[in-house]
């Protein structure tokens, strides 16, 4: 309880004038919230009007959580299409406003996409994927760098119904391939080569590696040439875009949608070594998404918004793309880095392009924290008007800087709680209706009903796991081709609701204030990664024996990881070694999962069962061996003074 009283103390309030002209203020999320809850059908019913259908739902809701009868089913016989509502929805009115701000990794290179121009490319774009056989539920895998034709392959798929699958461009080849084969992919869509901070990223190359692994069957690979350089090109299977681009149409009809028809399948980890295909479908997600988007970030028409996310993680999805375009908004994509060429590029961009809302992760506000204020106070941000959070709980000290050096003290801050598995934001403070508490997620948005329940499931007041009660559109639906994954991961735990993974405490103003996961998934920089990936990923070198990866708390990424690892009889451990296992870490999964901290240990603590105590590991990695809590239950509770020793020389 003592956690809970500390953070009750500073609240903040958006300006009167900001509140003025917000379209949630406090009355209206009382009355409106109550409503959504009491009333689903009629609200989402009502909300659901505000994208456009080729033909209307005749059932808003249809939702069970059963074991045996899990179906989550919205807007029922609905016919819509997401590409029409994020686009050719708006020409009639906007064809000429700017629909995509692209900036490159280098500054002073910037291009704008007006909405009739991202219908063309969209179109053409399209059209070339008909022309290469891509059907309606097909599965297209997009491998791209943050640049504007990231977004127009994922709108062409939306617009002839393909399912899009975008792999994170950090991604190794063999973490691609793995996602290749679990959907099917038959087509890849991606570029030659990307830029991130000044540096090359071969993508192209990881492509070719990926379609030699065993298992993967991709027919065609469709290259943007986004830099100058050749790179190999298989006849017959890959195409240069820009070599059949005349031929293309800028026209393209679109596919009429079954409301629950896939949008998109979205990889993301879980407590097993094997990645999870999300599966979001068409008419819940785009509600869900453009709502959220319009009254979380209280977006008016002609307002600049940018978020920093990656088009490879479900932000990007729903923040850069389908929630900004479903209503008609300006949206800034950013192919490079917070720090290249120096630590003011996000700042340079927000005064170059009078940025009004921004929305980043609480590691890239660290590492700008970090780095000095006077790579802010050199550029003007005065067009800023609210700030965003999202990946992992923001500490109170980022939160101020953020509100105070960033937003100059004028700026509400909208810490946004969601999951790849939500499609949408779930909990945060709306700017115009609450006051916002540094470190808490806040309340709610409409239609969500979020409870905390302990371990046996009983519904608690103040601290427990984060679950939803009922179901709201944005839900996934389920785990590509393993419903019975998507029951166990979910609603099995505690039954009749969906489990978050995530434990929360709630203040005495209903405030929710994440505490972290409960489950084996870590949180670094943002990026979701489970342990048993890391491990599976360094057992795979030949010199390690076995892994035991937890995290332990970083000043910038928020978590790290840090694995311990036995080696194979007569491996001396040394600096060779240890490169050698990062870069099997880096060859599996990428970079972003390779540990900050490897330490060999002769043996692991394990029970009498043969269970590795993660839970005494994670301890000595945060520094907390003082009170191991009991390891009277392990078979080689010796090892566990060693594995202390060495952690001490260690940091
Ligand atoms: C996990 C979901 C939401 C899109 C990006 C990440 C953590 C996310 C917050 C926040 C505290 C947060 C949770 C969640 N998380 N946002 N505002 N405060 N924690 O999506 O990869 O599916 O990860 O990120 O632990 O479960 P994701």
């Amino acid at each position: 309880m003592k956690d809970l009283e500390n953070k009750n103390d500073l609240t903040f309030k958006a300006s009167k004038d900001f509140i003025a002209k917000s379209y949630i203020k406090k009355d209206d999320y009382d009355t409106l919230y109550k409503e959504s809850i009491n009333d689903p059908e009629k609200f989402w019913g009502e909300m659901a009007k505000k994208i456009s259908w080729i033909k209307p739902y005749s059932k808003v809701k249809d939702v069970s959580f059963q074991k045996n009868d899990l179906h989550i089913s919205w807007f029922k016989n609905g016919i819509l299409n997401v590409s029409y509502n994020c686009i050719d929805k708006h020409l009639k009115t906007k064809a000429n406003d700017i629909a995509l701000i692209c900036e490159a990794d280098e500054p002073g290179n910037s291009k704008k996409i007006t909405y009739q121009q991202l219908h063309d490319e969209v179109c053409k774009f399209a059209n070339l994927l008909k022309y290469n056989n891509v059907k309606k539920h097909d599965r297209v895998t997009i491998y791209m760098p943050m640049i504007c034709e990231a977004v127009f392959a994922m709108l062409a798929c939306a617009r002839i119904g393909a399912i899009h699958s975008v792999v994170f461009g950090g991604f190794s080849p063999e973490a691609l391939a793995q996602r290749l084969i679990d959907c099917d992919s038959k087509l890849i869509i991606t570029c030659n080569e990307g830029k991130r901070g000044g540096k090359i990223i071969p993508l192209k190359n990881n492509v070719d590696e990926a379609l030699k692994i065993k298992g993967v069957d991709v027919k065609n690979v469709i290259v943007f040439k986004h830099t100058s350089n050749d790179v190999n090109m298989e006849k017959q299977r890959d195409i240069y875009y820009h070599e059949v681009e005349k031929t293309l149409k800028k026209t393209c009809e679109i596919e009429p949608m079954e409301a629950e028809d896939p949008l998109f399948i979205l990889y993301t980890s879980g407590s097993t070594g094997k990645p999870k295909g999300v599966l979001h479908t068409s008419a819940g997600y785009l509600v869900y998404v453009a709502l959220s988007f319009k009254w979380v970030f209280d977006y008016k028409d002609g307002d600049i918004y940018w978020c920093t996310a990656d088009v490879g993680w479900v932000t990007g999805h729903s923040y850069i793309v389908y929630g900004p375009l479903a209503n008609g908004a300006t949206t800034l994509i950013f192919e490079g880095m917070p720090t290249y060429p120096d630590a003011s590029r996000f700042w340079q961009i927000c005064s170059e392009h009078k940025v009004n809302i921004f929305y980043t992760a609480p590691t890239a506000i660290r590492t700008l924290m970090k780095a000095g204020n006077e790579y802010v106070k050199k550029y003007d941000l005065s067009a800023l008007k609210l700030l965003g959070s999202v990946g992992e709980p923001i500490n109170p000290k980022a939160w101020l800087w953020y509100y105070d050096i960033v937003g100059n003290k004028n700026c509400p801050i909208v810490d946004t709680w969601w999951q790849t598995e939500t499609g949408g934001i779930m909990l945060t403070s709306l700017p115009g209706a609450h006051l916002q508490k540094p470190g808490s997620a806040g309340l709610p948005f409409f239609g969500i009903n979020p409870i905390l329940v302990n371990d046996s499931g009983e519904e608690v007041n103040d601290s427990g796991n984060l679950c939803i009660k009922d179901s709201w559109p944005g839900q996934a639906r389920t785990l590509y081709n393993n419903h019975k994954r998507f029951y166990e991961t979910y609603f099995q735990a505690f039954p009749n609701k969906y489990f978050s993974g995530d434990s929360a405490l709630k203040d005495s103003d209903g405030y929710f204030h994440i505490t972290g996961r409960v489950d084996d998934v870590m949180n670094i920089s943002g990026h979701r990664i489970g342990t048993a990936e890391v491990e599976s990923a360094l057992v795979s070198s030949p010199y390690v024996a076995e892994a035991a990866v937890v995290s332990y708390a970083h000043d910038i990424k928020g978590e790290a990881i840090y694995a311990f690892i036995t080696l194979m009889k007569d491996v001396k451990d040394c600096e060779e070694i240890l490169k050698e296992i990062k870069a099997c870490v880096k060859k599996e999964i990428g970079s972003i999962a390779v540990p900050e901290i490897i330490q060999f240990s002769p043996a692991l603590p394990r029970t009498r069962s043969g269970k590795i105590m993660r839970r005494i590991l994670r301890k000595i990695a945060s520094n907390e061996y003082e009170d191991l809590g009991d390891i009277s239950t392990l078979a080689n509770s010796s090892v566990v003074a060693d594995i202390i020793e060495v952690h001490k020389e260690l940091i």
